[in-house]
């Protein structure tokens, strides 16, 4: 039986020392242990988040290697090489891929129980492929998809209408980069459609030109953070904290988590973010709802682009 609080986090670097910082203070895990090829690294980054447990609800923090798996309730993988600048997250995949198959085997050879988040890039490929070489149900092996890409699109309409970004519902769908989809048809603002919003309540301009440009903005983000300071860490540990809260809580929180679709929306046999409801069994149930026409579209679009990909990387 697995530990229902303890959570193992391979790779500490960046994104998982990160996660590890922010999971640390939520009161969510009773025990967290990092994992990297790099052994250093991980006691290092376990040391210093230890200096802060006197600030921090009751955890231990160490660095481990992989029988810790063994009895982890979740299993969050941010290990691999990252994006340079000016790098697409697809050109990242075949390196990627082949640590996420070293990984996989790691952990399936010593549990069959836990809850696993991909968040290494391409992370739609890498669910996929994670699922494939474990074989464990599909629901079990979820990426965090565009839980980020969601609140990146949150928080600029709650900076363009001027209201607190969580009264903001909005979602991102399909790719975790470039083909990505926006979903106006589904964004409302405390129950207000945006199209009204907008022109009742607000009174902003929010034409055609307008959305475009938000929706640049969010597909963008990561580019510019990454020109800037080399890599992002904030947000998507914050969307991690948001995801392991949905599972270790059992929350039933509806997440563009990445999935694998199986007729959802008309699609299969691909990995890429929906709406779906999240919990302790990872994703329970997708959100198969109408689209607009054109959104539809963008969607298969999206998948398209993941599926070409999938289909040339060596499993
Ligand atoms: N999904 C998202 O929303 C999102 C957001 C930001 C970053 N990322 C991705 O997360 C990944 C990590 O980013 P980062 O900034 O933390 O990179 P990083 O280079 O800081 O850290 C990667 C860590 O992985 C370790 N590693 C490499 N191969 C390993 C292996 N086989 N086993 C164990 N550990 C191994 C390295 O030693 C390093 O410590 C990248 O793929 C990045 O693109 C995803």
């Amino acid at each position: 039986m697995p530990n229902p609080r303890k959570v193992c986090i391979i790779g500490a670097g960046s994104v998982g020392s990160t996660f590890a910082y922010t999971l640390m203070q939520s009161g969510l895990a009773r025990e967290i242990v990092l994992i990297d090829l790099d052994a250093d690294r991980a006691q290092g980054e376990a040391m210093d988040l230890n200096h802060g447990l006197f600030f921090a609800p009751p955890v231990t923090i160490r660095a481990g290697d992989y029988d810790e798996v063994a009895d982890a309730a979740l299993i969050v993988i941010t290990a691999g090489a990252k994006q340079k600048p000016g790098e697409s997250r697809l050109d990242l995949v075949q390196r990627n891929v082949a640590i996420c198959k070293h990984i996989m085997g790691e952990i399936t050879s010593r549990t069959s129980d836990a809850i696993v988040i991909m968040v290494t890039n391409p992370v739609d490929v890498l669910t996929y492929v994670a699922q494939e070489i474990s074989g464990w149900p599909h629901g079990r092996i979820l990426g965090s998809g565009t839980v980020l890409d969601s609140a990146r699109f949150r928080y600029l309409l709650s900076d363009h209408c001027k209201v607190d970004p969580r009264n903001v519902h909005a979602y991102i769908i399909g790719e975790h980069g470039d083909s990505e989809v926006g979903v106006w048809s589904m964004t409302h603002i405390a129950g207000v459609p945006m199209d009204s919003y907008c022109t009742q309540i607000c009174q902003q301009t929010c034409g055609d030109e307008h959305r475009a440009h938000i929706l640049e903005t969010v597909r963008d983000s990561a580019y510019h953070v990454i020109e800037s300071k080399g890599g992002t860490y904030y947000g998507v540990s914050m969307a991690l904290e948001r995801i392991a809260g949905a599972v270790l809580r059992d929350e039933n929180s509806i997440l563009t988590v990445s999935l694998r679709a199986d007729g959802h929306y008309g699609l299969s046999d691909v990995c890429l973010s929906l709406p779906a409801i999240v919990n302790r069994t990872g994703v329970e149930r997708v959100i198969d709802t109408p689209l607009a026409h054109h959104e539809h579209e963008a969607l298969h679009h999206s998948a398209t682009v993941l599926k070409d990909t999938i289909a040339q990387i060596t499993l």
